[in-house]
């Protein structure tokens, strides 16, 4: 525990690590490795780390003592791609969607309105809700981007909310064009590029531009990643969400942590996945609440690309937070196996965001994990829609969910 006391959680029915051997045929640039698990397992938190992991039977002794009742213990969900700085909702989008409209970027608009329009008190309040509500769901590490503010004080405003909550900010100045330079689109790439970016990069970890129809081209997406590069922001790129086009191969051209979405995918864009460092993160929270077809994972997988899996969490094209849903969508949908949409979910997301502290729970690995109230990371397909976290801990200290003995005495 960050209290200087050590916690022993032991009895534990799978205790998933993701340390494997990397399988991926890419360099090892570190941890997590591949998914790896073992039964009857116990874990040491110490000074906010895993200080040791092995067999229940051999765990050392420790200050306090979390029986598991044979739960499933995993490293906490690490959700690399949300935009939680919003005001208002889009229920009524929803709704018309359903009905058969078609889903759009211009929706974006209606939430830069009500955004532009909000207190910082009601972004914050909005936020920290959002937070609190993916925490109780296992996750324990985010990325929040800006987005809907648009002008330089409402990037900015947006960025140091987000930096308030996550060290994982994104900068997407560059989401849509706004109406005020709609005459003028090269216009905003240039503030996109100067006085924005200057304002919003010291809260900044990361940039990102939705490079899509509709939104930014090739040239400008280019051209906006590289600004943010030399003002010592990392790349990440919203990319073929809504048709086929060149995101992906912006991504790799930039050296991108990540592609986002990848829903439309030629042979070209899976050979860039595969051949560079660049993670496919997949989204499926949006193609169900777009009522688009599924990204092709088991193409992306099978070809040997590194895929994470986030939720997307926003007002418009997906208002979930959940990873858990994600994770089920991702194995009935999309054809991932339990285990690769749990370490796409964990490890994944972790390289998604170039961290090696988070994903995985080898020792000397950031305390970041939850317990199932079940036996088996299975259970989060096996049994979708059911709230199956027991309980959170975060830097090793226990976070979210019932407390450590009463979670030993329900049983799974
Ligand atoms: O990732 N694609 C662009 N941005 C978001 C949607 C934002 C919205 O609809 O408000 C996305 O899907
Ligand atoms: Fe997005």
């Amino acid at each position: 525990m960050s209290d200087g006391k050590s916690t022993l959680i032991t009895g534990i029915g799978e205790l998933v690590t993701n340390d494997g051997a990397p399988d991926d045929g890419k360099p090892d640039d570190g941890k997590p490795g591949a998914f790896a698990a073992m039964n009857d397992a116990a874990l040491v938190i110490a000074a906010g780390q895993v200080a040791w992991t092995g067999p229940a039977a051999r765990a050392p002794a420790a200050d306090t003592v979390v029986d598991a009742a044979g739960r499933a213990v995993l490293p906490g969900f690490a959700d690399s791609h949300a935009h939680l700085v919003f005001a208002g909702e889009r229920s009524e989008e929803f709704v018309a969607r359903m009905a058969g409209r078609p889903y759009r970027a211009g929706g974006i608009q209606v939430t830069v309105e009500a955004t532009r329009a909000a207190s910082d008190a009601a972004l914050r309040a909005n936020l920290r809700r959002l937070v609190t509500e993916m925490l109780r769901q296992g996750t324990t590490t985010f990325e929040c981007k800006s987005g809907y503010g648009l002008t330089v004080p409402d990037e900015a405003r947006a960025l140091k909310l987000a930096a308030e909550v996550t060290p994982e900010v994104t900068y997407l100045g560059a989401h849509v064009v706004p109406p005020e330079f709609a005459a003028d689109p090269a216009g905003y790439v240039d503030l996109v590029c100067g006085p924005m970016l200057d304002a919003c990069a010291p809260s900044a970890r990361w940039v990102d531009v939705f490079c899509e129809d509709g939104a930014f081209g090739a040239d400008e997406a280019a051209a906006i990643l590289a600004a943010g590069q030399a003002a010592g922001l990392a790349a990440r790129v919203h990319a073929n969400q809504l048709g086929p086009g060149p995101g992906i191969r912006v991504a790799a051209e930039a050296g991108a942590a990540s592609a986002d979405h990848c829903t439309f995918l030629t042979d070209d864009d899976v050979d860039a996945l595969v051949s560079t460092p660049v993670v496919a993160t997949l989204l499926p929270g949006v193609e169900f609440s777009c009522r688009q077809p599924f990204p092709q994972a088991r193409r992306l997988l099978d070809a040997g690309a590194t895929v994470a899996l986030a939720t997307d969490c926003n007002p418009g094209s997906c208002f979930t937070s959940s990873m858990p849903f994600c994770i089920a969508l991702a194995v009935r949908e999309m054809r991932m196996t339990t285990q690769e949409a749990v370490w796409s979910a964990t490890a994944g997301g972790a390289r998604a965001l170039r961290r090696t502290d988070i994903g995985h729970l080898s020792p000397g690995a950031r305390a970041d994990l939850i317990m199932l109230d079940a036996p088996s990371h299975a259970y989060l397909a096996y049994r979708p829609g059911v709230p199956q976290i027991a309980a959170v801990w975060q830097a090793g200290r226990l976070v979210a969910g019932m407390s450590p003995p009463a979670a030993a005495a329900a049983g799974p």
